[in-house]
């Protein structure tokens, strides 16, 4: 009687330590140096890829600040000699499991979840000049992130929410092993937009197909 406890206690504890190692040794998981987050560069390659937009603009209260593309982001742009704001493509990527994950609920992301706006801005010219319409991905114009990790380094305190977000400049990207700069931004901006008006728990799945088209297919 005492051994068979004993015995499920053990499988218990096996299956805890399991799943705990198998969430350490993800490499999609988000890792810091300190409280900084390191720039998730495995998107190019090992990510999925959900949906992509280009010069999306915001009404209402969050005109302000994504009237210049999105948010708070404009300080960092370039100085760009076209009349109005640069019109940028966003690429967006998920990891896999947090794919799986939405795919299972389809009302909650996993922890450890991480999303990346991968920016280009729209360009009309290429060198041999043979385009006569439309635009595609120019030059790298940095990226923002994503990430829901209820353990997260500075993710304690009284406004504390499993999500939180990063800004990176290409520059930034371009270094490997890049961290987030000191922002000149409020983060907590982001999260209050995308918690009132991302359709799913704080993310906009309404734009992105794989995501949203889920309920309709059935899983
Ligand atoms: C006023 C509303 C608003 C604010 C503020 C805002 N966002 Fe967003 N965010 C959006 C919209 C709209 C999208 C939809 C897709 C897009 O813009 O490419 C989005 C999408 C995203 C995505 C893709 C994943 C997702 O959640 O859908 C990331 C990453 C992101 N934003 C990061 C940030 C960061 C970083 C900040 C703060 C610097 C921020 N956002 C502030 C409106 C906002």
């Amino acid at each position: 009687m005492h051994s068979d406890r004993n015995l499920s206690l053990l499988t218990l504890c096996l299956a805890i330590t399991f799943a705990q190692q198998a969430f350490a040794q993800s490499p999609n998981l988000p890792k810091y140096d300190g409280n900084k987050l390191i720039f998730p560069d495995g998107f190019r390659t090992g990510w999925l890829f959900v949906g992509s937009n280009i010069g999306l603009q915001y009404k209402g209260e969050g005109a302000t600040v994504l009237k210049d593309g999105h948010p708070l982001t404009a300080p960092r742009q370039p100085q760009v000699k076209a009349p109005g704001p640069p019109v940028e493509f966003h690429n967006v990527y998920i990891t896999p499991d947090g794919y799986a994950g939405f795919r299972t609920s389809k009302t909650v992301f996993p922890d450890g979840t991480v999303l990346v706006i991968d920016r280009y801005l729209a360009q009309k010219k290429e060198p041999h000049d043979i385009l006569s319409a439309g635009s595609f991905d120019g030059d790298q114009y940095g990226a923002l992130v994503a990430v829901k990790d209820s353990r997260r380094p500075e993710g304690s305190g009284p406004n504390k929410t499993d999500w939180s977000y990063y800004v990176f400049s290409a520059d930034e990207i371009a270094k490997p092993g890049a961290e987030e700069p000191v922002s000149d931004v409020s983060l907590s901006v982001c999260a209050a937009c995308h918690k009132r008006n991302g359709l799913v728990d704080n993310v906009w799945v309404q734009f992105y197909p794989i995501l949203r088209d889920l309920p309709k297919s059935g899983g």
